[in-house]
């Protein structure tokens, strides 16, 4: 064991010298906070040096002939219009004092104190210079603040970061947000931490927009100490200095800027540095037992101590158990819930982690790279960790031959006569798994345990072979039976009675996945939800199909529905008959999708509908589907007396209402704008498989939905419906459905 820290003394000598330091802008900070060591209560011997020297980032500058992959800080290419300038400053000039804890370094040590506050104005200035956007200052609403503080405490933020009134050691700061973020771009940064963070140390949580505003206006519920000033105008040369100064200063070397810098000398490597000394360079406030653990001699390379210590590097040990390394701590461990408990403790507690031997490459990579869920009923998230390069490391590693495999699972049966067997097994009159699984999202209880239809495309076939035989050696405390005990069948006259077989018979039949006929005992009760019969419509802001998850539905009472697109500012689809089937969202965890009410869903084209053409016959600007526009806002909707949103949002700098009411099964578009639509400017309004069914004032649409539009004022380009907005403040539509 290597020298304890003395940690709560520790913990407090950091906050007191945190105090120094704002007292003192330019006094020595608290020591950086690495999350995934920091939060236990000794540096862990074997993996403290490897995790230090990379989340440190030391080898970003020192880097030549080693293989740990640094960090690496945010993108700043956009910073200018995240956070605000002040506070950059304040940063840049001593991180560790405006933010305690900060993994970044301090480098501009080595200036006296007017030089440094030049140099950080100058390279604010630059930094500025790297984009037109600033935050957007428009204050959330009250009751926000309470939802966030919830989503907080239950999604698995306070599994890294302190919960509420309590400062947990190993909590990455979340330290004067009001003096750095406004409400709009802290809910931007929350919705897609990867595009600002790649290093994916903040994950992403897979917020939808309204989760995400929530959480920014409870993260920003103290207010701001003062208003910052209004931005200055650079002085002449000082973006030119401030570049040069983020290329002198190594700033680079942690961060892109969306420029190509000339690099200058290389650091020393790191096999040549005496680890013992502080480095004259990057400076860090570290911790004895911090600066013991760089110094100490290398670990032995192999797999568990590869796959370890990059679970520490990203902290997937705040949630998961892994090797000797247990989650949650006690002090986190009751924000970790789940919305049936009688699926034991497992509902609420993220499996421990058997990297290699459990899942599915595929399936693997999927989950950590974009948080994909097979547990509904877990309130706390997998994120989504996106592909940095050590999270490639760690799929990689995970692929290599484990230590123990597992044994090689039994030859397979006939396949029909498995598949069969497996059939009756699964359901309700013999080892009834549907009394605590799904089956395609139902079961016959009121459990709903991970789904059976897609467990062969998770789980290698070798582990489900081991876990039947006995679950409880695998996940201890599992309400999951033995239907094996001591080598016994419970139900022996089924394949002989044969563990193996019959367990090869159940995999066999799984295999089919959703193709395979539904084993007895499931009930399906699906949910529906639309307008009742007040005469109002219902909105529900999900995911939708082909949307993503800005979606808002709106169902009519007139017995037609729509779902707008909030990121992309179009109408996604439309369809009649009922609303939704919920089954998939209501009882899940809130991030699966709403499935439309009918088959005939009519899915509109991807991209704004309002676009900038250079010519009436440019392509549309096409974007996949979940990728935001440049230079569209969206700003939220206001509801008229019979519940119907009228969408408010910005093409540009023109303000557009668009409004959808029903008359029956006719919606009405009215698109408003707040001054004449400049020239050039264009609306979608729809694109058809085969040529367009025009019939003078209304057109045929994909699945026999109909647009009518002001007539001869259409342009055909290719096969897409365009209408010139120019001088234009009002535009209609009527969209309908032909009789079948
Ligand atoms: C921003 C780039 C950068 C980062 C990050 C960085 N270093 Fe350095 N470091 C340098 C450079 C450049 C030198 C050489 C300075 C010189 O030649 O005077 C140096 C020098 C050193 C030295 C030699 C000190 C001496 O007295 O000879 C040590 C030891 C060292 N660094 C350790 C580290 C450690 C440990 C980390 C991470 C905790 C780290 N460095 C992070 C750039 C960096
Ligand atoms: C796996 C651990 C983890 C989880 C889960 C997590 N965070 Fe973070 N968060 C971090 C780390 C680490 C950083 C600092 C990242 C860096 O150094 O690049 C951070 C940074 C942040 C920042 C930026 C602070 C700044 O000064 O700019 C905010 C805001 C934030 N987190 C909020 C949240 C919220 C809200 C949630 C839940 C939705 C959450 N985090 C979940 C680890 C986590
Ligand atoms: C050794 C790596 C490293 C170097 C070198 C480095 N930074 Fe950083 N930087 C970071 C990390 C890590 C963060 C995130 C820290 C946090 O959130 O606490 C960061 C954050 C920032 C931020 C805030 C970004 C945001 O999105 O919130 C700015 C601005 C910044 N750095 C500027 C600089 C400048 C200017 C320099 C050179 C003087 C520099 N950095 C050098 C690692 C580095
Ligand atoms: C904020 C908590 C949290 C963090 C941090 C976290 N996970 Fe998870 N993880 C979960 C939850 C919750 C689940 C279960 C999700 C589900 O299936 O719906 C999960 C599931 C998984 C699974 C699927 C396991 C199975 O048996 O189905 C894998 C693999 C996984 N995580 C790997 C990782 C890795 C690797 C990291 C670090 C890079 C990580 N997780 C970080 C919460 C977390
Ligand atoms: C009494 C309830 C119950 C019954 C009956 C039951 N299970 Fe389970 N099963 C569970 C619970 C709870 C878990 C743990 C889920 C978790 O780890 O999140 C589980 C886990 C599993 C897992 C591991 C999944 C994973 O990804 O970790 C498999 C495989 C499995 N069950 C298959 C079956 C099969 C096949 C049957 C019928 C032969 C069955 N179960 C019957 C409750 C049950």
């Amino acid at each position: 064991m290597p020298p304890r820290r003395p940690r709560l003394s520790t913990h407090f000598a950091r906050l007191l010298l945190a105090a120094a330091a704002v007292a003192a802008p330019t006094a020595s900070a608290a020591p950086p906070i690495v999350p995934g060591i920091d939060a236990r209560d000794s540096l862990p011997p074997d993996h403290a040096r490897d995790v230090l020297l990379t989340e440190l980032s030391c080898t970003a500058c020192h880097g030549a002939g080693q293989t740990l992959p640094p960090k690496r800080g945010p993108d700043l290419s956009q910073v200018a219009a995240r956070a605000k300038l002040p506070y950059l400053t304040a940063f840049i000039a001593d991180p560790g004092a405006t933010k305690p804890g900060t993994t970044m370094p301090h480098l501009l040590h080595g200036l006296d104190d007017s030089e440094r506050a030049a140099a950080a104005a100058a390279i604010t200035a630059y930094l500025a210079s790297l984009t037109d956007e600033r935050p957007d200052d428009i204050p959330p609403g009250q009751r926000s603040a309470k939802r966030g503080r919830d989503l907080f405490h239950t999604v698995g933020c306070a599994a890294c970061h302190s919960p509420e009134d309590t400062e947990l050691q190993g909590s990455p700061p979340l330290h004067r947000l009001t003096d750095k973020y406004t409400a709009a771009s802290l809910t931007q940064f929350l919705e897609a931490p990867l595009e600002s963070r790649p290093s994916g140390r903040m994950p992403d949580l897979k917020l939808d927009h309204f989760e995400a505003r929530d959480l920014a206006a409870y993260l920003l519920r103290e207010p701001a100490a003062d208003s910052p000033p209004p931005e200055a105008k650079a002085a002449p040369g000082q973006i030119a200095e401030g570049r040069e100064l983020f290329t002198r200063h190594r700033c680079y070397q942690c961060h892109d800027t969306g420029e190509k810098v000339e690099a200058p000398a290389e650091a020393p490597a790191l096999a040549d540095l005496d680890l013992a000394k502080p480095c004259t360079t990057a400076r860090f406030d570290l911790a004895p037992d911090q600066r013991a653990a760089i110094a100490a001699a290398p670990a032995a390379p192999s797999r568990s101590h590869t796959l370890l210590t990059s679970m520490l590097r990203m902290n997937c040990v705040a949630c998961h158990t892994a090797g000797d390394f247990s989650a949650p701590s006690p002090e986190r461990n009751p924000h970790f819930t789940t919305t049936n408990i009688n699926l034991g403790e497992q509902a609420r507690i993220p499996p421990r982690l058997d990297l290699g031997r459990k899942l599915k490459p595929d399936w693997r990579r999927k989950v950590v790279v974009t948080g994909a869920s097979s547990r509904p009923y877990m309130n706390t998230r997998m994120p989504a960790f996106g592909a940095p390069p050590e999270i490639e490391s760690l799929l990689a590693t995970a692929l290599e031959p484990p230590a123990d495999p597992l044994p090689e699972p039994p030859p397979r049966g006939e396949q029909k006569s498995a598949r069969d067997a497996g059939l009756l097994l699964v359901g309700d009159k013999n080892l009834s798994c549907v009394a605590c699984h799904t089956w395609k999202g139902e079961s016959a209880t009121t459990l709903h345990g991970i789904e059976l239809t897609s467990m062969t495309d998770r789980l290698r076939e070798d582990w489900f072979h081991a876990y039947m035989l006995n679950p409880s050696e695998f996940h201890p405390g599992t309400i999951m039976p033995n239907f094996w005990p001591g080598g016994n069948a419970v139900r022996p006259e089924l394949l002989g009675g044969d563990p193996a077989q019959q367990i090869d018979a159940i995999w066999q039949y799984l295999e089919r996945g959703r193709e395979a006929r539904s084993p007895s005992g499931i009930r399906r009760e699906p949910l529906f939800y639309g307008p009742g019969d007040d005469g109002r419509a219902v909105v529900l802001r999900r995911q939708y199909r082909g949307i993503g998850k800005r979606g808002i539905g709106v169902g009519y009472p007139g017995g037609i529905n729509i779902a707008f697109d909030a990121l992309q500012l179009r109408l996604g689809s439309v369809w009649a008959g009922d609303f939704g089937e919920m089954s998939g969202v209501w009882r899940g965890q809130g991030s699966g999708v709403v499935n439309e009410g009918s088959r005939e869903v009519s899915r509109l084209q991807t991209g704004p509908d309002i676009a900038r053409l250079p010519a009436p016959g440019s392509p549309w600007p096409a974007l996949p589907e979940q990728t935001r526009p440049e230079g569209y806002q969206f700003e939220g909707y206001t509801l008229d007396k019979a519940g119907r949103p009228a969408f408010r949002y910005r093409v540009g700098d023109l303000g557009v209402t668009d409004y959808l009411t029903d008359d029956g099964p006719k919606l009405t578009r009215t698109l408003t704008f707040a001054a004449p639509a400049p020239d050039g400017l264009y609306l979608r309004i729809g694109s058809t498989e085969t040529a367009p069914a025009g019939d003078g004032d209304s057109y045929a649409l994909d699945r026999g939905l109909r647009v009518g539009a002001p007539p001869a004022t259409y342009l055909f380009e290719g096969r897409e419906l365009r209408l010139p907005l120019a001088g234009e403040t009002e535009i209609t539509l009527h969209y309908w459905f032909e009789p079948k």
